[in-house]
């Protein structure tokens, strides 16, 4: 033997000395809910590419949300499916649109739990952008700062009905100082603002669009959200997002994006981050498990401790419930 062998081993010899080394833990309060809610009542309905995630109506979503709630689950994030919907978005920031009404009956029946309304149009618009067209001939433009105010009423709109946290979806430059500036004058100064910082134009959301019936009717949301190939680039939107007033940033999808996660804690080691687990990630555990390919389970728990090994505080995850359910063991 020329050279001493640097026994690595010796410390993952034994479960008390791999607890003890252990980098990185994974917990309920790490994980944030998204649901969907719908009008209608005692409604249930399955979203087919996301098995176990529903549609649900408020009486519905009440009950689901106490079920989490029950597990560990202390924070869910709403997404709306309205009745109507039209070329401004309107009912995204009506006092008695489907999303106002879910926060006010989930904030009634569960003080304790932290409701995050999603900010966007998307949802909400005809045409299935996240911010206002306007269209000439075969060309249209998302115009920017006409959306700003549109989403500072809808950022108000949720405030006023009682949710906890404000988090701007759309990628519109500048809406997160418009909207902290919104909120403030209307003395929301102590709501937090989770912003989608770094969100790419990413083909993982294609199960969420069926989920929230928001896909666009045409075109593609490649004119605001980031390129797929871009990681300077994110580097520049936290930071344009913090200096805005984000309390927390997000980096969307999580899974393909974990090296956007790691760059965003390097360069900003006090920001908390979050990071979207989305639903095309969900989807391909859930085919897999499905086929007897994975171990839903520990497959699952690995990919969420590695999003959070990568440096995210907090992960928006459909897995939640049954995460939190397996690591109470
Ligand atoms: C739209 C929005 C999207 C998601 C959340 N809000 C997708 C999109 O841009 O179409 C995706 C979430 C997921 O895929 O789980 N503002
Ligand atoms: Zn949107």
């Amino acid at each position: 033997m020329t050279f001493p062998i640097t026994r690595m081993r010796r410390m993952r010899s034994n479960p008390v000395l791999r607890s003890m080394v252990r980098e990185t833990h994974l917990a309920p309060e790490h994980m944030i809910y998204p649901m969907f809610v719908r009008y209608g009542e005692g409604e249930r309905r399955p979203i087919s590419s996301m098995p176990g995630q529903f549609q649900l109506s408020i009486d519905e979503l009440v009950k689901e949300a106490r079920v989490a709630y029950d597990v560990g689950i202390r924070s869910l994030i709403l997404f709306g499916i309205p009745n109507e919907k039209d070329e401004m978005g309107s009912e995204a920031y009506a006092d008695d649109g489907i999303i106002c009404r879910a926060i006010r009956a989930l904030k009634e029946a569960t003080p304790d739990l932290l409701v995050i309304a999603d900010v966007c149009l998307c949802e909400y618009t005809s045409h299935g952008h996240c911010g206002v067209v306007h269209k000439a001939g075969e060309e249209f433009q998302v115009v920017n700062d006409l959306t700003l105010d549109l989403l500072a009423k809808t950022a108000l709109a949720s405030a006023k009905a009682g949710a906890d946290v404000i988090a701007p979806s759309d990628m519109m430059d500048g809406r997160i100082g418009h909207i902290r500036i919104a909120l403030d004058q209307d003395g929301y100064q102590d709501i937090p603002i989770f912003s989608y910082a770094a969100k790419f134009s990413s083909s993982y959301y294609g199960p969420f669009r069926d989920a929230a019936e928001g896909a666009p009717q045409f075109g593609d949301r490649s004119t605001y959200q980031m390129d797929i190939c871009n990681g300077r680039e994110a580097i520049r939107e936290v930071a344009l997002d913090i200096e805005e007033g984000a309390d927390l940033v997000i980096v969307k999808p999580a899974l393909p994006y974990l090296d956007i996660i790691s760059q965003v804690r390097q360069n900003f080691p006090s920001i908390p981050i979050g990071a979207y687990n989305v639903s095309g990630e969900f989807a391909m555990i859930k085919a897999a498990a499905a086929n007897g390919w994975l171990n839903e389970e520990k497959v699952v728990l690995e990919t969420l401790k590695s999003i959070r090994r990568a440096g995210s505080d907090v992960i928006l995850t459909y897995h939640a419930v049954d995460a939190a359910r397996w690591l109470q063991g």
